[in-house]
């Protein structure tokens, strides 16, 4: 069903391109990308669009020099240096804008204090930050000198900074006291001190003081103190290539080990760029919200770098949607006339169940595009994002990319005047997306068979490869089939070409849309002295799509009991984040196995969730899934 009809379409602004704009762009790409590309200011012009000499480590505007941060930055302050770039407000209702040239000023100040410290192109610098002014700033400043940003989200804790910091071998991490949640105080600078003492490359923390005196280390410098002997002056932007890094982003995969996914200062920035005025078609007078953390590829992309470039202004939020009341999201709606807003099908699960009468009592007429992110969004949330929230009658463009693509290539694409929009349904390609579904044998599917999503052709915005890591790089994105992207999800596409995302074809979870590998989990587990082996799994939960479940045998001498369940809980949460939530740690004698001694996790998979087992034919012992089985019964 389209539910085309039901949708404003004013004939006059949108001329429906989206067609012809995406058939020029796979009919006659290198023409399509040259004339793109010129929206955006290059210090020197590029030679090649596309260059595959190397591939699959394909670079795009190869030759070219561009800076994104300039692009964001200067590029506006010529034409809308006194529109508001950035709005700020927390919890508390606190709150700041920034103009165009304000936040150039605030950016070019930091950038001086880093390049006082010695911070310089090519060295990387860990930011662990919540969503403060000073993260968009500070990312920013690192990239207007051509120094590359990892983000690390900040509910993960030390064990995750540890390993990011000493992957990327960054120099430098700046950091904060706290945050607020819920009126609480989150700890985030003991975190970092703890961190430091394993990373041997950092050289200084940088410390900004928010409205209480850090304790200072040995490393520390405080952001404050420097920022007022330097002043307000502009620091020359570093002609970056369009191929120099621009940030490494960890995510997770099947091993215990994250993945560093890199994206460069030319593709990533065209893509985000145009994907931003494609999908969310924003205007000069828009408010976009986007909910997310910045510490997620979500917010690199869609609170900073695309909305920015584009001249929009965007709305943060440091704080969670119920706090102090369950309508703090609409109540920001209102008072800041958002236009565009971007959240999660969590998050909407879990608004869902405080009722409308929240919603009621806001203003909400602003809205005219509402977004989806993350995971897929089931039919109930759907059909309620769409009545409450767009009074039934506002586009819902259910994005689905991932932090390897840069930026969204399925969705409904508003700006190109495609509005078409199906239940449960992503969309159609964005121009340049050249996406299929293909068997297990890499032959396309027939329409609405399962199969796995592919790319066919390599876009500006795909990742620049796995820091560290140029092997994990092509065996995971590159091998499975010959010469295509391979993105590790399940999907199925209809007769119309409409793209159906269906979930993860691996061992990751999305727990609250957050990507965690269960091997990450499992590492941890076993790094607990009562722990000897384990199994960790996804099982579906109502308001978080997924949680963790694991089955856990432990070493000789320790015995099950609820008390060492919560200790196994607060361990994982305490070393690698709060975003691990539990749906049950189940203690067994000994995990199914194959012969060969491999954990077989679909067996506990089956079993925990009550499914039928299939092939058992290389289970070592079945009295490993009897004993399963007991456990849960006996637990439930
Ligand atoms: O499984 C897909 C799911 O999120 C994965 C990517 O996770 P991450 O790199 O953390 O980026 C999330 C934000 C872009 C994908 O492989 N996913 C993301 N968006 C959707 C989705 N699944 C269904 N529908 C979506 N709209």
């Amino acid at each position: 069903m389209s539910q085309q009809e039901n949708l404003p379409f004013d004939e006059e602004y949108y001329q429906p391109p989206y067609k012809a704009v995406y058939r020029e762009s796979i009919e006659n790409a290198e023409k399509f990308w040259r004339k793109m590309s010129e929206e955006l200011e290059w210090f020197y012009p590029y030679e090649k669009v596309l260059d595959e000499t190397n591939a699959p480590f394909y670079r795009w505007f190869s030759g070219g020099r561009i800076n994104i941060s300039y692009n964001a930055l200067d590029r506006n302050l010529k034409s809308r240096g006194n529109k508001i770039a950035i709005y700020w407000e927390n919890e508390k209702g606190e709150n700041i804008g920034l103009t165009y040239s304000q936040l150039y000023n605030e950016v070019n100040r930091f950038a001086k204090v880093l390049q006082d410290l010695g911070i310089k192109k090519g060295d990387r610098a860990v930011i662990y930050l919540p969503l403060m002014p000073e993260l968009p700033i500070s990312m920013l400043a690192l990239a207007r000198l051509g120094a590359i940003h990892s983000i690390v989200f900040s509910g993960f804790s030390v064990q995750a900074l540890i390993d990011r910091i000493n992957d990327a071998k960054a120099k430098m991490v700046i950091t904060t006291t706290h945050t607020m949640r819920r009126n609480k105080r989150v700890e985030l600078k003991g975190i970092v001190d703890q961190a430091v003492e394993q990373t041997p490359s950092v050289e200084n923390v940088l410390v900004i003081k928010r409205n209480e005196e850090p304790v200072m280390k040995k490393k520390d410098v405080l952001y404050q103190d420097l920022a007022k002997r330097t002043g307000y002056k502009k620091v020359e932007v570093e002609e970056t290539s369009s191929t120099d890094p621009l940030f490494i982003l960890y995510t997770s995969g099947t091993t215990g080990k994250p993945k560093g996914i890199f994206h460069l200062h030319g593709g990533y920035g065209i893509w985000t760029y145009l994907t931003t005025k494609w999908v969310f078609d924003l205007r000069d007078n828009d408010v976009f919200f986007n909910t997310a953390d910045i510490g997620w590829i979500t917010g690199h992309s869609y609170i900073v770098y695309g909305p920015l470039q584009a001249g929009a202004t965007v709305l943060m939020y440091e704080g969670v949607p119920d706090y102090p009341n369950p309508d703090r999201w609409w109540e920001l709606v209102e008072k800041y006339n958002v236009t565009v807003f971007y959240t999660s099908p969590t998050a909407i699960r879990s608004l869902m169940k405080y009722g409308e009468d929240w919603i009621k009592n806001h203003d909400l007429s602003t809205l005219r595009i509402l977004g989806s992110v993350g995971e897929p969004i089931n039919p109930e949330a759907w059909r309620w994002y769409y009545k409450n929230i767009g009074n039934s009658s506002l586009p819902i463009v259910d994005t689905w990319w991932q932090t390897e693509t840069g930026g969204i290539m399925i969705s409904a694409t508003p700006g190109l005047g495609n509005y078409m929009l199906k239940p449960s349904a992503n969309g159609l390609p964005l121009p340049g997306v050249d996406a299929d579904v293909f068997t297990e044998e890499g032959i396309p599917t027939n329409p609405r068979e399962k199969g796995y999503i592919v790319i066919k052709r390599p876009w500006p915005g795909m990742l620049a490869g796995v820091w560290n890591d140029p092997d994990r790089y092509i065996k995971t994105y590159w091998s499975k089939f010959q010469g295509v992207y391979y993105p590790g999800d399940y999907a199925v596409k209809d007769e119309d070409g409409f793209f159906f995302i269906l979930g993860r074809a691996d061992e990751v979870l999305k727990i609250a849309g957050h990507r965690i590998g269960t091997r990450e989990i499992e590492d941890i587990l076993i790094s607990h002295p009562a722990v000897a082996e384990s199994a960790v799994i996804g099982i579906p939960d109502p308001v978080r799509g997924e949680t963790a479940v694991a089955a856990v045998v432990l070493k000789q001498g320790y015995t099950p009991s609820s008390q060492l369940r919560k200790e196994l809980e607060d361990y994982v949460k305490k070393t690698l984040g709060s975003i691990v939530i539990f749906g049950g740690i189940y203690f067994v004698s000994k995990l199914p196995k194959t012969r060969s001694g491999k954990i077989m996790r679909r067996l506990v998979r089956s079993v925990i969730s009550g499914q039928t087992l299939g092939d058992v034919s290389t289970l070592e012992d079945e009295t490993s899934v009897d004993e399963l089985k007991k456990v849960i019964e006996e637990f439930s």
